[in-house]
């Protein structure tokens, strides 16, 4: 497959899932208004959809159904996207820039804010809780695999590390355990639930998965913390420069950013590595891995 191809099938999935979240968000203008275009705002016409590219690759390999992939793609875009808005809250990071807009509680104001969070994370479990043509037991599981990568051992426990980690210095082992959780567990349940969505893979292809999603979950973030410290506002529609203002432990911060982006390589390679035993099923996989690590926004 050529960058073409992958560009193509990457352009095509984002307008897909950029549909199936704007039919699942509640309508434009309807009650209570305010919030509701405020959930809108926060989801649709902006981010990169890394984590809904990765479920429908993940669930391409074992052929999983479209309808039920589209359900895990959104639910958890929609708990990223939650988390986004809580990340930017003042009492957070406090940012005013997000995907080239100002943040929701910039646009809107800081209730609101926090309510488009609650109601988005409450929207992803019901979106994913709907019947499906799935077994119910495996329906079952992709909701817990979403709750636990999204609780306080995931991706809430990640950010309140990373908050109290504000002025600290981090030892590798610590920084690596806070990124795991605030962004890894995310990424690693975006794969877990197309693989749980599809036919039952073998225990060998499960733990090469997994490891895959691991390595790119730590990956993704690494690569953040390099882009934080590198780009500029404008590329990433996001403030540049902030962790180091906000005196955040990063990768670039305790490693420096050409070491940063070595380990982002290995990960990289790491994650590559595991995917050989599924050849051609994999080839999205295989390329999202190189978008993660090379991307410039
Ligand atoms: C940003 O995520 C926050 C992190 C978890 C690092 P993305 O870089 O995926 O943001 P969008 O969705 O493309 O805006
Ligand atoms: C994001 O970490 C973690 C989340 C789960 C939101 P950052 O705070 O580094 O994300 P950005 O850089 O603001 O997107
Ligand atoms: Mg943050
Ligand atoms: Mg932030
Ligand atoms: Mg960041």
């Amino acid at each position: 497959m050529t960058q073409t191809d992958f560009d193509h099938w990457a352009h095509q999935r984002q307008q897909h899932i950029e549909q199936v979240l704007a039919a699942q968000l509640p309508k434009a203008g309807s009650q209570p208004v305010r919030l509701h275009d405020a959930m809108r705002y926060a989801v649709l016409g902006g981010g990169k959809r890394v984590r809904p590219l990765l479920t429908y690759a993940a669930g391409a390999i074992n052929g999983a159904a479209p309808a039920v992939l589209d359900r895990a793609a959104a639910a958890v875009e929609l708990i990223h996207a939650y988390s986004l808005v809580h990340d930017d809250l003042p009492c957070m990071d406090d940012d005013v820039l997000r995907r080239g807009k100002p943040t929701v509680h910039v646009e809107f104001d800081e209730a609101t804010a926090m309510l488009v969070g609650d109601g988005l994370q409450a929207l992803a479990f019901e979106q994913l809780s709907t019947p499906l043509e799935i077994a119910p037991a495996t329906q079952l599981a992709m909701l817990h695999t979403l709750a636990q990568a999204a609780g306080s051992h995931g991706m809430v426990g990640g950010r309140a590390i990373d908050l109290a980690a504000v002025g600290q210095a981090l030892s590798l082992p610590e920084l690596e355990q806070m990124h795991i959780r605030k962004t890894g567990a995310l990424i690693r349940a975006a794969v877990t639930l197309g693989r749980l969505a599809g036919a039952a893979p073998s225990d060998d292809e499960n733990i090469r998965l997994d490891h895959f999603a691991k390595c790119i979950g730590l990956a993704f973030q690494v690569v953040d913390d390099v882009l934080d410290a590198e780009s500029s506002s404008a590329t990433l529609g996001k403030t540049a420069g902030k962790d180091a203002a906000h005196a955040k432990p990063t990768y670039v911060s305790l490693l420096g950013l050409k070491q940063a982006r070595e380990l982002a390589a290995e990960l990289q390679a790491d994650a590559i590595g595991s995917l050989a035993a599924f050849g051609e099923r994999a080839l999205h996989l295989r390329q999202l891995a190189q978008f993660i690590v090379s991307r410039s926004f």
